[in-house]
């Protein structure tokens, strides 16, 4: 089987749902369905994302090991950690007791999610570069 395709399906669709739903956070603020949208996309690409790591993982074992060899994959995994962290972030604006934290924590998970979308380019364009077409 050709885990290469279903590794960047997976992964190219989970960066579309995650920079669509940023995209939505940043300028469509104004609109009452913004924060669900944001929610439903980043699911998504938290979802789409795991699903092109089994896939990446698969095509590493098929092909003998061993894994977290280059430096895309530990870009990759870097990445795959922060993209799942940011939910709880995300999740504790509207969760935490304590009300007078909630401008620090969306400073967090404004900054933090801005670094997830750069680590997400970034092991992009390394795979590109590790399958020669950059
Ligand atoms: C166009 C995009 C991409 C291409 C062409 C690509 C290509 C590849 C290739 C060829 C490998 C195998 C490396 C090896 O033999 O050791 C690999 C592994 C891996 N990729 Fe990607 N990749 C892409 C996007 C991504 C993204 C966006 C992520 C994570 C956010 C990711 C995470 C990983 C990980 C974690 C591995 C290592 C799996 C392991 O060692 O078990 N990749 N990728
Ligand atoms: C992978 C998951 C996520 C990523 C990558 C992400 C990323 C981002 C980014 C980059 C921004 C800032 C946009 C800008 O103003 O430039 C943002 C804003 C925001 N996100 Fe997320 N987010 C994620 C999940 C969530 C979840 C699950 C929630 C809520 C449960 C959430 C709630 C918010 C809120 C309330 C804001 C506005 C913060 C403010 O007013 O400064 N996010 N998100």
């Amino acid at each position: 089987m050709n885990f290469l395709i279903f590794h960047i399906g997976s992964l190219a669709t989970a960066f579309i749902a995650m920079s669509s739903a940023i995209v939505i956070a940043r300028f469509f603020k104004s609109k009452k369905w913004w924060i669900k949208a944001h929610k439903a996309l980043n699911l998504a690409a938290v979802l789409f994302a795991l699903a092109g790591f089994v896939f990446a993982f698969l095509m590493v074992q098929s092909s003998g090991g061993p894994h977290i060899r280059v430096p895309h994959a530990i870009l990759g995994l870097s990445t795959l950690i922060l993209l799942l962290l940011m939910p709880v972030l995300g999740q504790a604006i509207f969760k935490i007791r304590d009300k007078k934290k909630i401008p620090v924590l969306k400073k967090a998970h404004r900054y933090a999610g801005r670094l997830t979308a750069a680590m997400f380019t970034a092991t992009i364009l390394a795979g590109l570069l590790l399958i020669g077409i950059l």
